[in-house]
């Protein structure tokens, strides 16, 4: 007997430029929250898995209008910026850093503070789609700890990293870890107790190594982080050459390009993820490639703190996996179907170029454009081949992580006045179009974690 039994119609990533229609298709999901079986209307055994089920508490009908989509992934958001979303975006990456976002963290000292908006970014990221997301959080390891037991609880699958950040000349005195040593216990303490939080969770919470950059990080750190990812096997995620500014910083302390410097710490593997990473050349690019190392693309946040737009079709094409991330709060919207439209944007305004004074053929970067089925690859199936996880496709011995579009509700009824349109455009209007007041219900591991009346 299966635990859970859906009739639907939906959408999955079959390739970056393939979508795949799962036309009245049963979902059958084991105990585990995993996709056992997918069966087609023209299996053999459909119409008696149907009967089977279609009388049983375990079979969900999910009805004419209504779509599923793979819940997605956020490959990069700092969970206590929540607090400051919106805030300051017209000033430069490190005076945003010094003057709004190290005070805003160093509020999470206060351990009910934290509460609050772990809580409430937690609950946001859920009734925005997104099932998992990897979680930087602040410097105190309570707070962090906190974050963690908030996503177990809540059913979200979080990954989630203490930061790390303990060099005085970039980080003020406010806001850091006062002692590299220290910086180091307080993160092997803390990949410890989220492991024991994990025991409680079935959709997977994870303790990730988080250096904060290399501008912010002693030589000591970066090598005793490098040891600690190696030691329990936990994943990593850092910013890598984000922006002019950060670039330049680590040419001048290590005549290197960041991802070089991140490989010989020992910082770029298998279970990594480079928010931004704008400014990798190829040899970069090829270095993530080899080593399974993922780009968190985040499209928002870079329209204002990048100055470029990262060729995101080059480095697939090269072989680096790459996901979305919102970056709350370089980025203003949690949503990653608003990172998804960005990227699509962003992606042709560099191919075509923007300065309109130029002649078209001197303008843009060719073969730079993405499609919407391609963001939606980003945002599903890409980020869980960046986690090294089963998650983000609907296909057997996925997890059921899943988000029920319903595109007819009067408040945000999406323009489908042709009972004939071809599904996969229906697909790409929700791309474009859907708002929260569309995502009716989440499931994460089988669980079902957030419903909208
Ligand atoms: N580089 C180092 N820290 C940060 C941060 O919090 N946000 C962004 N966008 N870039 C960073
Ligand atoms: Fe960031």
């Amino acid at each position: 007997m299966y635990a859970q039994v859906f009739y639907a119609t939906a959408f999955t990533s079959q390739s970056p430029k393939e979508v795949t229609v799962l036309k009245d298709c049963l979902f059958c999901i084991d105990d585990n929250g995993i996709i056992d079986r997918i069966v087609h209307p023209e299996d053999s055994d459909y119409t008696a898995i149907l009967n089977t089920y279609k009388d049983n508490d375990a079979f969900e009908h999910i009805a004419e209008g209504s779509y599923l989509l793979p819940g997605f992934v956020d490959l990069h958001i700092h969970a206590s910026q929540w607090a400051q979303a919106g805030t300051a975006l017209d000033i430069p990456l490190h005076d945003w850093l010094s003057t709004y976002t190290f005070p805003s963290e160093a509020k999470f000292a206060d351990v009910d503070y934290a509460k609050m908006v772990y809580e409430d970014v937690v609950d946001t990221l859920l009734a925005n789609g997104t099932t998992t997301a990897l979680y930087f959080a602040t410097v105190h390891k309570e707070a962090s700890v906190l974050l963690a037991d908030i996503c177990a609880k809540r059913g979200q699958r979080g990954l989630v990293g203490k930061v790390v950040m303990d060099l005085h000349e970039e980080c003020p005195d406010f806001y850091r870890d006062l002692d590299t040593q220290m910086a180091l216990k307080d993160t092997e303490d803390f990949i410890l107790k989220v492991k024991e939080i994990a025991k409680t969770a079935k959709q997977g919470v994870y303790p990730v190594v988080t250096p904060r950059f290399i501008p912010t990080c002693s030589d000591e750190v970066l090598e005793g982080l490098g040891a600690l990812a190696a030691k329990y096997d936990t994943h990593i995620q850092s910013h890598c050459s984000e922006s002019d500014w950060a670039h330049q910083h680590v040419q001048q302390r290590f005549g290197k390009n960041d991802a070089q410097a991140l490989h010989d710490f020992g910082l770029l593997q298998d279970k990594s993820v480079m928010a931004h990473s704008n400014f990798l050349s190829d040899e970069d690019a090829e270095l993530f490639a080899e080593t399974g190392s993922a780009i968190a693309h985040c499209p928002i946040s870079n329209a204002y703190f990048a100055n470029s737009v990262i060729p995101i079709a080059h480095f697939a094409k090269m072989g680096v996996d790459i996901g979305l991330g919102s970056d709350i709060s370089g980025g203003f919207s949690p949503s990653l179907y608003d990172n998804s439209r960005q990227a699509v944007m962003s992606s042709r305004m560099l191919e075509d170029g923007v300065n309109s004074r130029v002649s078209p053929e001197e303008r843009g970067v060719s073969n730079s454009r993405i499609t919407i089925a391609e963001a939606f690859h980003l945002v599903t199936a890409g980020g869980g081949a960046s986690l090294s996880l089963p998650i983000g496709r609907l296909k057997e011995g996925y997890a059921w992580d899943v988000q029920r579009i319903d595109t007819q509700i009067a408040t945000a009824k999406l323009p489908l006045f042709d009972t004939a349109e071809p599904l996969l455009d229906v697909f790409q209007k929700m791309m474009y179009l859907v708002r929260p007041e569309n995502i009716r219900d989440v499931w994460v591991q089988g669980q079902h974690v957030h419903s909208r009346k």
